[in-house]
């Protein structure tokens, strides 16, 4: 156990954790560097297109340092908020932490929260400054920033390139004289932090562990705590590129078992797994169960797609715990599913993975959060979709959820940002100077207001030079009305959203404003109005045409006529029937888009 080192990447997204892991696995001969597919800690596709981990992986490399032999296990993880309790759990489990930080860019917000994860676990934590290969590097700024955050030495802080290669051989010294062993007792009762899971469509769930106490062998009846399932340890081993099978994983190690897991559901990321027989105490600490906060509905444009969708849905669920849905239906969409999500990223994932890997035509309706609503009588119910908020008569107050967020910019841009903050409803909590003009800015803002179009804004308005960073916070209660969408005088409950009482009236007028520029001219006026209860509070009309797409075909050239009938067949397809009314799907997001 004593030449074990577990060990973590932590880093902005971007800042080059992926490229640098490469280079880790290429310097230790874990991977040819021929075979070197770019990154190969990302194995989705649509990883590897959007250069973001979402699944965090493990691999294992052997060292040799100083005439002995050591095991490196890189424990990967993902650098998306959405995803920061999966952050929590691979952290969790190892001893130290590479804490990678952009020349160029210096530490930006999830730096920061990254940082305070890895102290919460007393990681040991070594600081990089990568990328030093570009020219616009400012790696001396970079390491006064760096101080000032762990108040470390300057001599800590090495300086690397996973482009070039500069450095690597120093990082893997780094790893194996700072990073403490782990400890743990390899005689005590088993306990085994799972930090990830797979769906294997052969083998079923494979979950990823890190003893921290006892060991492990194939065949052994073992327990998952939180869940409280028995399972035999069907196949256990070690994590190198893919898995290697052992006979029994030991202490300190970071292996996998696969166990005829049907579901996903049943491995909670954070769960400890120890033996039926001789069972520790107590589980690890720090197990949580992850909510989705952000709802949306998804529909499939042809009906009959239902029951494809839900197959699509389960499919991925296999693989995504936190991917939740349930029937329901619309009178404007039909039959569909709520679907809830960690974050706005993970819906826009799941999404596209509908669409690509499932060939899923779908809608997807304005992201909502998850309220709280009390009754009169002061019982609680939470509410995922405007639709199924209660009478108004009986609703006694509504709660929504605050975030706590963390954004650092450069003075430059404290203005425009408050400013949309405020906007937002935020509220301003504490605001400091990190190096030269670099400031931190906490807000706390409704969890709602930043699901609609906030990254965006706050993208523009820095010229980019914003990151941020948040956590739930708590439940806060909150004027809330619900705004209806009225098209030809028929209520289209998919644009139905919840919106603060004091916005209502101009929100409801941009809605209308932005629905009649999405609304396609039809046959006959369209008026477009926006409700709440019975009072129309705003109203615009889309005018009638006369569209005939063959009219300047002059009837020779019928090939050419039936091009044009299927590429308006094509752009139908993205239409859904509201009444007499066709509205494309981007209208039901239009919202997304208010200026
Ligand atoms: P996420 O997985 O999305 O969190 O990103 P990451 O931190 O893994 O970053 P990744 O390795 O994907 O690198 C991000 C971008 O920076 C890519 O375009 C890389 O080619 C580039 N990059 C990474 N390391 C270096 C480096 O040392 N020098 C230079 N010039 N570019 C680098």
């Amino acid at each position: 156990m004593k030449n074990i080192r577990n060990f973590c990447i932590i880093a902005h997204i971007d800042h080059g954790k992926s490229t640098l892991a490469d280079r880790l696995l290429e310097f230790t001969k874990t991977i040819d560097s021929k075979e070197l597919q770019a990154q190969v800690l990302d194995s989705m596709d649509l990883e590897r297109e959007r250069g973001i981990t979402i699944k965090s992986t493990a691999v294992q490399m052997n060292y040799e340092y100083g005439g002995e032999k050591y095991i490196l296990n890189l424990i990967d993880t993902p650098g998306h908020v959405d995803f920061s309790y999966e952050v929590s759990r691979s952290i969790a489990a190892c001893e130290g932490a590479l804490l990678i930080v952009d020349a160029a860019q210096g530490i930006q917000a999830q730096t920061i929260s990254n940082v305070y994860m890895a102290i919460e676990h007393d990681l040991e934590i070594i600081p990089i400054i990568n990328k030093i290969d570009l020219d616009s590097a400012r790696p001396d700024e970079v390491e006064d920033q760096i101080v000032e955050l762990l108040g470390c030495p300057r001599s800590d802080i090495l300086r690397a390139s996973g482009k070039t290669g500069i450095g690597i051989e120093e990082i893997l010294a780094a790893v194996i004289e700072r990073v403490p062993a782990p400890t743990g007792d390899p005689e005590a009762p088993l306990q085994a932090l799972i930090f990830d899971s797979v769906f294997n469509p052969f083998r079923g769930i494979i979950a990823y562990f890190k003893i921290v106490n006892g060991s492990i062998a194939k065949g052994d009846l073992v327990k998952f705590v939180n869940t409280g399932k028995e399972y035999d340890a069907d196949e256990v081993g070690i994590l190198r590129l893919g898995m290697e099978a052992r006979q029994r994983v030991e202490c300190g190690d970071v292996g996998y078992i696969i166990s005829g897991i049907k579901t996903s559901k049943e491995v909670k990321v954070g769960d400890t797994i120890t033996h039926v027989k001789n069972p520790c105490d107590k589980a690890i600490e720090g197990f949580e169960e992850v909510k989705p906060m952000v709802f949306a509905g998804v529909y499939p444009i042809e009906s009959e797609e239902f029951e494809n969708l839900r197959a699509s849905l389960e499919k991925l669920q296999l693989n995504d715990a936190s991917l939740t849905f349930q029937p329901e239906s619309s009178v404007a969409l039909g039959f569909g599913f709520r679907c809830g999500f960690l974050g706005l990223l993970h819906m826009e994932i799941i999404q596209e993975r509908l669409e690509r890997e499932f060939n899923m035509d779908v809608i997807t309706t304005v992201p909502n959060v998850s309220y709280k609503v009390y009754d009169k009588k002061g019982a609680v119910k939470e509410v995922h979709n405007p639709a199924g908020l209660p009478d108004p008569t009986l609703i006694d107050h509504i709660e929504e959820p605050y975030i706590r967020s963390s954004i650092i910019t450069s003075t430059t841009y404290i203005g425009p940002i408050m400013t949309l903050c405020l906007g937002k409803r935020g509220i301003l909590i504490k605001q400091e100077y990190i190096s030269g003009d670099r400031v931190e800015i906490i807000f706390d803002l409704p969890l709602g207001e930043i699901v609609i179009d906030f990254y965006d804004k706050l993208k523009s308005i820095s010229k980019g030079y914003a990151s941020f960073d948040y956590h739930i916070h708590d439940f806060r209660p909150s004027k809330l009305v619900k705004l209806d969408i009225l098209l030809n005088g028929e209520p289209v409950d998919a644009l139905s959203t919840l919106t603060h009482a004091d916005n209502a009236q101009s929100f409801g007028r941009r809605m209308c404003e932005k629905l009649k520029e999405l609304i396609p001219r039809q046959q006959f006026d369209i008026a477009i109005q926006a409700a709440i209860g019975a009072k129309i509070i705003a109203r615009e009309t889309v005018k009638a045409v006369r569209k005939d797409v063959t009219a300047k075909c002059y009837g020779g050239d019928i090939s050419r006529k039936r091009k044009l009938l299927e590429k308006q067949k094509e752009g139908k397809k993205r239409m859904k029937q509201v009444g007499n009314v066709e509205v494309p799907q981007k209208a039901f997001l239009a919202v997304l888009k208010l200026d």
